[in-house]
């Protein structure tokens, strides 16, 4: 069975080397694709309050024989819940929806700094991380100022940092932010969008004998990165996990480097309103 190897977070705790996706999987569908990913051997399970599919996910870690300390989940606060009490609130309903007694990551899932309330939200982590129910707590497409601010205002710096991720929105500054500051990076929608066609990945898929799909999560993990793949495929979930038998060197890392087109898919985070 295809493992992931673990990395450690800045207060200790392990976290594997990737993560499997749940959105937009909703209900039976992420039941069953949370029974087949972790019976593929993933470990880490990515999910939100937003996502609303947070019982699935719970119905299938109890009806997994994998015992819940070796499993890595990880959910976020949504928009409309930020604030202090919101916040302390909002932990409770996703661990009843999840039916579970902690999380190992708790995200506040964007800034919104037009609400300007992610420091009372990290506040409410930091007290219910102190309480036993959060293993670790982070963010989520933070941007460096978002970050220094946290930092600033409660010394407390995010485990993980989970950004908009892929070869051609490699996000090259934001790793290096992360980096200076002792955040892992995690990497949302780490295939990108019509990349599975793009000659250079094609090139290198044919050198490694591996898919385009896992020459991205290749080079991910190699950043160092956390990707996030969601698959609801048993046959894909398996080929994203297993990417850690071969290595991406120089001159592929160079090549990939080309593709960058600052391509962001996803919501620009110093604007972006999540509710
Ligand atoms: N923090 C945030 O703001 C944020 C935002 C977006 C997403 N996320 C998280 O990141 C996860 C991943 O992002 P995402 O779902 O947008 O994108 P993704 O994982 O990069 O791509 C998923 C798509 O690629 C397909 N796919 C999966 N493996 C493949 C492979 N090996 N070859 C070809 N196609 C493959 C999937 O289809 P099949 O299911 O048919 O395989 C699905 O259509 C989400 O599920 C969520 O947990 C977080």
């Amino acid at each position: 069975m295809p493992q992931a190897p673990l990395l450690t977070l800045n207060n200790g705790n392990t976290i594997p080397a990737v993560g499997f996706g749940t959105y937009p999987m909703k209900d039976q569908e992420v039941e069953t694709a949370v029974k087949a990913a972790l019976l593929t051997g993933y470990r880490l399970i990515d999910t939100a309050a937003s996502y609303e599919n947070e019982p699935g996910v719970g119905n299938a870690l109890q009806a997994s024989e994998i015992k819940r300390k070796d499993i890595f989940l990880s959910t976020k606060l949504r928009g409309a819940e930020q604030g202090y009490d919101k916040a302390r609130h909002a932990l409770d309903a996703s661990l009843q929806r999840l039916n579970v007694e902690y999380v190992d990551l708790y995200l506040i899932h964007w800034p919104l700094p037009a609400q300007d309330l992610y420091v009372e939200s990290w506040k409410a982590m930091i007290a219910a991380q102190k309480e036993g129910k959060i293993r670790s707590i982070g963010v989520s497409n933070f941007q460096e100022a978002h970050l220094e601010r946290l930092i600033q205002e409660t010394g407390v710096t995010p485990a993980v940092n989970q950004i908009e991720l892929h070869v051609d929105f490699p996000q090259t500054s934001m790793l290096a932010v992360n980096k200076r500051l002792g955040i892992l990076t995690q990497g949302w929608t780490p295939l990108g969008k019509g990349l599975m066609d793009n000659p250079t990945l094609v090139r290198l898929s044919e050198k490694h004998n591996r898919s385009p799909g896992q020459i991205m999560l290749r080079w991910a993990t190699q950043l160092p990165a956390i990707p996030l793949p969601k698959s609801g495929n048993p046959d894909r979930m398996r080929a994203n996990l297993e990417i850690f038998d071969f290595t991406l060197d120089a001159d592929d890392l160079a090549a990939i480097a080309k593709l960058d087109s600052n391509n962001r898919l996803g919501g620009n985070p110093d604007t972006y309103e999540e509710f």
